[in-house]
């Protein structure tokens, strides 16, 4: 079963017909929320909304492990994780749609493996390629569907917030070869791996980042929520030929 991560903005998903949520127990503890059952025209999806229902969790304090277990305790094998992001590189201006291939994390202080405790041995997933092939493809096969135009490959800066960068980070991570910066990109994605989940991410360019453009003297937040609101409804469309493709229609 496909299913989906939301982020900022996107607690809910347009268009879904819910039909049973299930709050899932995990050894990790309480996931952002219940996983939400349901279909996207006609076609059968999951849905977890990784800050909760009412955004109430900010990017550090996800119980990432916990969402990430849920979702495969509910038979869910591939994951589409919506993000919104910082542009970095030039091409990655508010309202893009940009699909990562590469991450680099710079977060710190996060549960971010399930291999570890007295009772477990000592275990290293390979990360070369952080995001499945096949949800890359899906995703990319889905946008040209219905004409959305999508910026393949990107490398993401996962940093820890829940504060925004300062203009010397950004620049910083410019000269890293990031392209995108946001804060739940980790250990989201190696818990995946680590669970074997196929799991690619679908990021939203809202703002500049730090220091760029029109950020070239701060972010002013107010306008992200335009930029988002514009976007998402772009990505549910996407998401809704992704459902269509999974579903085999
Ligand atoms: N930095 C980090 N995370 C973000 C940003 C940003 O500029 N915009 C949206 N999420």
């Amino acid at each position: 079963m496909l299913a989906i991560i939301g982020g900022s903005g996107l607690s809910r998903l347009g268009g879904l017909v819910v039909t049973a949520r299930r709050a899932v127990r995990t050894p990790y503890g309480e996931p952002s929320c219940p996983v939400t059952f349901g279909e996207l025209d006609g076609c059968p999806v999951a849905f977890l909304a990784r800050h909760g229902y009412g955004h109430t969790i900010a990017p550090h304090e996800v119980n990432y492990r916990a969402n990430i277990w849920a979702l495969r305790e509910v038979g869910v094998t591939q994951v589409i994780a919506i993000a919104s992001v910082g542009g970095i590189r030039t091409d990655c201006v508010p309202g893009v749609l940009v699909l990562p291939d590469q991450i680099i994390d710079y977060t710190w202080g996060r549960d971010c493996t399930f291999f570890e405790g007295a009772d477990q041995s000592v275990q290293h997933v390979d990360f070369t390629e952080p995001y499945s092939g096949a949800v890359r493809t899906l995703i990319a096969r889905s946008a040209a569907d219905c004409g959305e135009p999508l910026i393949d490959r990107a490398t993401y800066a996962a940093t820890q917030g829940p504060r925004l960068e300062s203009a010397a980070e950004i620049r910083r991570l410019a000269r890293d070869g990031c392209d995108l910066v946001g804060m739940t990109g980790m250990p989201e994605a190696g818990l995946a791996r680590e669970l074997a989940l196929d799991y690619a991410a679908l990021a939203v360019v809202v703002n500049p980042a730090a220091g760029l453009g029109a950020s070239e003297h701060g972010i002013r937040l107010d306008a992200l929520k335009g930029t988002l609101e514009t976007a998402l409804a772009r990505v549910q469309r996407v998401l809704v030929a992704a459902a269509h493709r999974v579903a085999g229609g």
